[in-house]
């Protein structure tokens, strides 16, 4: 068939757009498109590939996966090309893929059967074992050739380092994803913006720019995970004939398979096994961009075979994209709980991973700076886990005309109270305090949620209205409301303000943690008011502590030790607890045998000095304590020992004095890992 020449005119495009796409995604871990845009290319050109015969090329991005790896890393060549997959976006194409298979393998009349997985949004790695010992490891690269990354690779927790059981393979290469979970992701990129180092998009992004680091050391602290989805190939032993035996062989030899793995019978068994897993998505702690199928007999996978990029005998069903494309309209100011001030982007209303999306956050002001996110951008929207849509960066390749930065307000939106950006904070901070209404029902609201007093029936609506009409100011008052009031609220029937009572009262009964958690005191989450129970066990002693002694308690830092001194110096906040314990909030004394004891370094001090290669004091002290240890800031006869960094100064020669022990970096951090 004649080619039109504006057709070969938009493939040409469309191969230098997913080229450029490719060598981002692949090559720099910076893609600048979502997943759903790039599909939309990449099929597009392969329709129009697949129209006209003759504009078929070895050289399509069609035919081939990624780019050639950067040179800073030597290369592997695969031994076994590392193929990528097709996708499918819907049933009609799960059937089509289904009847290839039934065109191409002998059935005999029984159904399919095919190993099901989620599809892990991370990236390709190959492993080899020589006599079950790790002896490389690799990235897909371009799929012949990838990257020597051994060294990274070796310090992830998930991957043994030598195989185990009694069945092991002379050699065998190993492929599966390596990746990042929602929390890892979360603290990395906290950690990046205080150190302000780079900050990733996405997990994806941050597991890719982690494993490629030239050093293996700051890898080790990144929170990489891996999964196993597949053998290339295998010497001196006998693999089972089913993909499905074949990955539990793999557990057998100690590497992770997910747990999510099932055989399931014909398209309407995937189509149930897709539901299944789309169903429970956001719940996950990590991201997944579909599910894989994969024909479970070897032998019918060998009739299935291959074309040139993936194999025929698998798919991925794709999930709706997590991030998707759509217009900034207007940048709009919340104010939270602690009276931060926090930018809230309104947008051209967007499906993301299946959910409408009008709001999102941008976090703070220096973030906007950063992404250079401008009103009127087309920007990319994240949504994933139980996590709230961000912005995660505009298409500037988009933005036709100059458009304006959002300015911060200098008076708060609610209360008019004047606008402060405290001394190294990044969040600006209204400074209404209790006058601001929006800090008041932030706060109810925090004190009544799930994970606090857990208060039935009090929803943010109705905290907000009564709040309007003054009918509570404070925590406090909640347990001060009675019938008539209740009842005089619009919408509020007799039934319902009965049920408010019971749960109010029902929400008497606590736990310490939670009491403290649902106080709403900067920076105190789940976890620290966990730690802050179990050390201080009395509400009394919490109150009356000070500023070392907190720093004692796991995961308390001068900051956190900060925010708890300055709360209860408010003699509003010590009558909002005398009032709370009035009414009735209690919770049953904590017996629990102090945890701190039995951790591996209880009973133990230490004293860090010196500059620490690639890790703060803080840091080095957190993970002592986490491992029950005390960190002192001065040596005495008592210390255990004292970890010296870079440029010690005088608390060596006062251990030296003391006959205290020193130990270097390298053996602390061996000590780590021996009480890991
Ligand atoms: S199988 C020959 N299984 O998806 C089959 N891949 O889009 C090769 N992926 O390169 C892949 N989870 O990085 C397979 N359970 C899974 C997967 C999975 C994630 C990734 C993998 C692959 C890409 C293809």
């Amino acid at each position: 068939m004649e080619v039109p020449a504006d057709i070969r005119l938009q493939v040409d495009k469309l191969r230098q757009e997913i080229n450029a796409h490719n060598r981002r995604y692949y090559g720099l871990d910076d893609a600048n498109i979502t997943d759903q845009a790039y599909d939309q290319l990449y099929r597009q050109l392969q329709q129009l590939e697949q129209q006209y015969s003759e504009l078929e090329s070895a050289e399509s991005p069609t035919q081939r996966v990624g780019t050639s790896p950067s040179t800073h890393f030597e290369s592997v060549d695969h031994e076994v090309a590392m193929l990528s997959l097709d996708n499918a976006f819907d049933v009609l194409e799960m059937q089509a893929f289904e009847k290839r298979l039934c065109d191409r393998v002998i059935t005999n009349k029984a159904p399919l059967h095919f190993t099901a997985e989620p599809k892990l949004d991370g990236l390709a790695v190959s492993l080899l074992y020589d006599n079950g010992t790790l002896i490389r490891a690799a990235t897909r690269g371009d799929g012949k050739t990838g990257e020597n990354i051994t060294a990274n690779v070796r310090t992830l927790k998930s991957i043994p380092l030598v195989l185990k059981g009694r069945h092991l393979p002379t050699r065998i290469e190993v492929r599966g994803e390596v990746y990042m979970d929602h929390a890892g992701f979360e603290k990395l990129n906290n950690n990046q913006r205080q150190i302000e180092g780079k900050v990733f998009a996405n997990p994806r992004n941050a597991a890719a720019g982690s494993l490629r680091l030239l050093d293996s050391r700051i890898t080790a602290r990144r929170p990489l995970t891996f999964c196993s989805y597949a053998i290339g190939w295998v010497e001196g032993y006998k693999l089972p004939d089913s993909q499905f035996q074949r990955m539990q062989y793999l557990s057998t030899l100690g590497l992770p398979i997910s747990p999510y793995i099932e055989r399931v019978m014909s398209v309407q068994g995937c189509l149930d096994y897709r539901q299944q897993i789309l169903e429970k998505r956001d719940q996950l702690e990590f991201d997944i961009d579909g599910v894989v199928f994969k024909l479970d007999d070897i032998s019918q996978q060998q009739q299935a075979g291959y074309v040139s990029r993936a194999p025929r005998w698998a798919i991925a069903y794709k999930f709706p994209a997590q991030e998707v494309m759509t217009k900034l309209l207007e940048v709009d100011f919340q104010v939270g709980r602690t009276g931060a001030i926090t930018p809230v982007a309104r947008l051209e209303p967007v499906s993301v991973g299946g959910v409408m999306v009008s709001n999102a956050t941008l976090h703070n002001m220096a973030e906007i700076a950063r992404k250079d996110v401008r009103i009127g951008d087309v920007v990319i929207v994240r949504r994933a886990g139980d996590v709230i849509p961000e912005v995660v960066a505009p298409v500037i390749e988009q933005r036709k005309f100059e458009l304006r930065l959002p300015k911060m307000l200098t008076h708060c939106p609610v209360c008019q109270s004047e606008v402060i950006k405290p001394e190294g904070q990044a969040a600006y901070r209204c400074t209404g305090g209790l006058v601001c209404a929006a800090q008041r029902k932030e706060g109810i609201k925090h004190f009544a949620s799930r994970k606090a007093l857990d208060i039935d029936g009090l929803g943010d609506k109705l905290i907000e209205q009564m709040v309007e009409l003054k009918m509570i100011q404070s925590i406090g008052d909640l347990y001060h409301l009675e019938m008539p009031q209740l009842s005089a609220l619009e919408r509020m029937a007799e039934k319902s303000a009965t049920n408010l009572l019971k749960s109010l009262e029902a929400s008497k009964s606590t736990t310490f943690a939670r009491f403290i958690y649902a106080l709403g005191i900067r920076e105190v989450g789940q976890a620290t008011a966990e730690a802050l129970a179990l050390f201080f066990r009395d509400i009394k002693a919490l109150m009356a502590t000070n500023f070392e002694t907190l720093q004692e308690v796991d995961d308390v830092g001068p900051v956190v030790a900060d925010n708890i001194i300055h709360f209860f110096e408010q003699p509003c906040n010590i009558e909002v607890v005398a009032d709370l314990l009035e009414q009735g909030v209690h919770w049953p004394e904590i017996t629990a045998p102090d945890p701190i004891n039995a951790l591996p370094l209880a009973g133990q001090t230490f004293v860090i000095t010196g500059t620490l290669d690639g890790l703060s004091r803080e840091q080095a002290a957190l993970r002592l304590k986490q491992r029950g240890a005390k960190v002192s800031s001065s040596v005495s006869a008592k210390t255990t020992a004292v970890i010296a960094g870079e440029k010690p100064g005088s608390k060596i020669t006062k251990a030296d004095s003391l006959g205290v022990d020193v130990l270097s970096q390298s053996q602390f951090e061996a000590l780590m890992a021996t009480v890991a």
